[in-house]
């Protein structure tokens, strides 16, 4: 995959995992936009990659999970004469708890904005890709769509719908030259157990790690990919042991403990 050049649009590009995107895309030369709800933080982004690698930045502070989100989203880009060479639906988030006691409007964003936006962002910028016979979609998932995980329910089924959409799209694609992934990455620095409540399980891994793992997936046309050996593994066997004992290890991980 060439990235000089090109413009690569990054959900969710102000905090975590997102910056890192931004950091490794403009490494390699490409444009960038950066949309997510902190216009400071994204300005901050934009003013040191720009700095540092040369390339233009745009930055779209933008609710993504709000109604009209994406139409919206669109036409600013439409409107900036910017074409979507790459496009990497990051942004996300989960909660923390039992399901019943969660707040059903902070589901129903949660749905939103993991599913929804990442899949109407797809349909808004893949067909150009396909007709240019060039570009990449990355859409990350989670070591949670492996298996169900009592304590993040809505967020682990969110993933799995991600992992299973970005899986199906590739197996569309064919011989196009166009890329589709879905990342998977367990526990990484970022600010997302600050929003869903809670602690990683495990040690957390530098965000730099989920970007590398991109790269390297992209350059081999895979439909998916597990960040780091261990979660990779741990993914693999899931399927092998009885569900009842899955969900339990799960579920001790991410239950809240008071309970
Ligand atoms: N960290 C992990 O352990 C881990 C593991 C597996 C998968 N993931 C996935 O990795 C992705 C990135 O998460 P992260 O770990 O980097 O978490 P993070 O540090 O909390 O970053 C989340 C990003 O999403 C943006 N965002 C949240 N709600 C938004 C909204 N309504 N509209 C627009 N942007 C919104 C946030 O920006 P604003 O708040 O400025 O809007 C932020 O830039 C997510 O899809 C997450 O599910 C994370």
């Amino acid at each position: 995959m060439e990235y000089t050049g090109k413009t690569t649009l990054i959900t969710g590009a102000s905090a975590g995992i997102g910056v890192a995107y931004a950091e490794g895309f403009a490494a390699r030369g490409s444009n960038l936009i950066l949309v997510a709800r902190r216009k400071d933080r994204l300005d901050e982004v934009a003013k040191t990659v720009s700095k540092k690698y040369g390339v233009s930045v745009t930055v779209i502070a933008q609710d993504l999970a709000a109604p009209g989100a994406v139409a919206k989203l669109e036409k600013t880009v439409a409107a900036k004469k910017l074409t979507v060479d790459v496009l990497v639906n990051n942004a996300g988030f989960g909660v923390n708890g039992f399901f019943i006691e969660e707040e059903r409007s902070r589901t129903q964003e949660e749905i939103a904005l993991n599913i929804g936006v990442l899949v109407d962002l797809t349909a808004a910028y893949l067909p150009g890709m396909v007709k240019r016979n060039s570009g990449a979609v990355v859409n990350i998932a989670s070591t949670a769509s492996f298996q169900p995980v009592p304590g993040m329910a809505v967020y682990g089924a969110t993933k799995a719908f991600v992992r299973s959409f970005t899986e199906a799209v590739w197996g569309e694609l064919g011989d196009s030259a166009v890329r589709v992934v879905a990342v998977s990455p367990g526990s990484t620095e970022s600010e997302f157990f600050v929003v869903a409540g809670g602690t990683p399980g495990g040690k957390p891994m530098p965000a730099t790690a989920v970007v590398e793992t991109t790269f390297a997936a992209l350059d081999k046309n895979v439909p998916s990919v597990v960040v780091g050996a261990a979660n990779s593994i741990s993914s693999s066997l899931v399927k092998f042991f009885p569900k009842k004992s899955v969900i339990k290890i799960a579920g001790g991980m991410f239950l809240p403990k008071e309970k």
